[in-house]
């Protein structure tokens, strides 16, 4: 029976060790978000790192070993070392940065990260390697992992690999900034089926592979080592009916119409990220800081709801970017704060999905405006969400789901003033605006859902050439 092995650096649950204390949580992040339903439809397995083990007893190992092969979860362990060098300085100080088209914040000299990433990555298709069954499909994820295609294709010549990048794929002129290009591109080469969230991520690639290493540039199918690697576009998506379900459930809408009732009649305007430099917080902020400024009427009328979920925190870029947001909130709600209320309420924690939705609900304004994004699912999660056709949604031009969501205001983020006028103007939309509008947007998100997404990419996964065919395939 062909199963299939899911391959991403972090599982979908992440363990967390303090002082004696273990719990197994559910992991934050989207491409966890996407990859829960497969998982859980064809019952395969899913490897990947379950967070820091050292500290545990041997009876407390063994119970989370046991909690993760229910969920069907393979770890992959790494040793602190290579936590610091391999995710936190290569993947998240090197490779994140840069293509998020954030060059200023590339570490300086990454050899010896590049070094442990390079093991680490090995180590991967040693695990994928040793639970193989022939006839396995074998869908690694992300850049985290750009290796191990081909470090698998070298282990198991006739294995189906599939390879996903969650992030984007910058324009050739910053990917080649990069000291390592060719073996990350070699190393994605080593999959059947490689693919992006958008056509311009998959043209960015293809020019950067014929660029790099003189490729013929074709966008459908690469010959590479007399193979043929399929190249796609497949724009991520969310579970649509877990959403909708959560936005009938009843103490959900009680929790919703609570944050409504302490909000006083304000309107309230939300944003929902994890705390990372690529979300486009500070910009937010100024632009909130420009509408109250032109606004002063509406001042005692608007609540700001920030929720930042925590992440990457030994990264220094991260460290130094929450000071810079922790300033400005403060600096804001200093200026425009009364003895009754302050303009913005920052939530700094991570909250059950059923917290995510109530807010979703509550919200009569989302604003979803990173610098760059690979896709964002929390601009979908929150059109999902909103069954009565009501809210406005402020989307960046530059996050992947604007391709899709284009009856969303969309913004440049860069621009604070058009981001203030933006933030009015979604503010006072009539109900029959918000209902033409969301109602496209809805339209568009539930018949694109995770569900066809991975459908898609599983489909042209079985019929890549190049493979043995699998047997009993679903
Ligand atoms: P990224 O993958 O870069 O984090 P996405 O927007 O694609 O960005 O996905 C973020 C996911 O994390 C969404 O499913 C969202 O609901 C979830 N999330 C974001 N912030 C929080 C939070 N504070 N608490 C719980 N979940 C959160
Ligand atoms: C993004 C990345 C994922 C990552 C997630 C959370 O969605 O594309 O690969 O898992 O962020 O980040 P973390 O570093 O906590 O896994």
């Amino acid at each position: 029976m062909s199963r299939l092995l899911i391959v991403s650096n972090r599982l979908p649950v992440t363990v967390h060790a303090d002082q004696g204390d273990v719990s197994v949580v559910p992991s934050a992040g989207g491409l966890v978000t996407a990859l829960r339903g497969p998982h859980e439809r064809h019952g395969g397995l899913w490897l990947g790192w379950p967070g820091d083990l050292a500290q545990l007893t041997e009876e407390q190992r063994r119970e989370v070993e046991e909690r993760l092969d229910q969920l069907g979860a393979v770890p992959v362990h790494l040793t602190s070392a290579e936590v610091s060098r391999y995710y936190d300085g290569f993947s998240n100080s090197v490779l994140w940065p840069l293509f998020h088209y954030l060059v200023e914040k590339l570490h300086l000299d990454a050899r010896q990260d590049w070094e442990s990433y390079r093991e680490v990555n090995e180590r991967f298709a040693d695990a994928i390697a040793s639970r193989y069954r022939p006839g396995d499909r074998v869908w690694i994820h992300d850049y985290q992992l750009t290796l191990v295609p081909a470090m698998l294709r070298r282990r198991i010549p006739d294995a189906r690999i599939g390879f996903f990048l969650h992030i984007p794929f910058p324009a050739a002129e910053v990917f080649r900034i990069l000291p390592w290009r060719e073996q990350v591109l070699r190393g994605m080469l080593g999959a059947d089926v490689v693919g992006f969230h958008t056509t311009a991520y998959r043209y960015h690639f293809v020019y950067s592979a014929a660029r790099v290493l003189g490729l013929d540039p074709d966008l459908e199918t690469l010959a590479y080592e007399g193979r043929r690697v399929r190249l796609g576009a497949y724009p991520v998506s969310i579970d649509v009916d877990e959403f909708v379900r959560l936005a009938r459930d009843e103490e959900v809408r009680a929790e919703a119409r609570r944050i409504r009732e302490s909000a006083k009649g304000r309107k309230i305007v939300l944003g929902v990220d994890r705390l990372d430099y690529t979300k486009g917080i500070p910009r937010r902020m100024l632009a909130i800081e420009r509408f109250l400024e032109r606004e002063p009427e509406l001042r005692s009328k608007v609540r700001f709801i920030q929720l930042a979920v925590p992440t990457r925190e030994k990264v220094d870029a991260y460290a130094d970017f929450r000071r810079v947001v922790n300033e400005l909130v403060g600096r804001i709600n200093g200026s425009y704060g009364t003895l009754d209320d302050i303009p913005i309420h920052f939530l700094h924690r991570s909250m059950p999905m059923a917290g995510v939705v109530a807010l979703y609900l509550a919200a009569d304004v989302m604003m979803v405006t990173p610098l760059r994004d690979g896709m964002n699912l929390v601009c979908k999660e929150y059109v999902a969400s909103r069954i009565d056709d009501t809210g406005a949604l402020v989307l960046s031009e530059f996050a992947g789901a604007a391709a899709e969501l284009i009856e969303a205001l969309q913004v440049n983020p860069h621009d604070i003033d058009a981001v203030a006028s933006t933030i009015q103007r979604a503010l006072v939309m009539s109900p029959s605006e918000q209902r033409v509008r969301m109602q496209a947007l809805r339209r568009r998100v539930v018949t694109h859902d995770a569900h066809r997404w991975s459908h898609r990419f599983l489909n042209d996964l079985e019929r890549a050439s190049g493979a043995a065919p699998a047997v009993g395939a679903v």
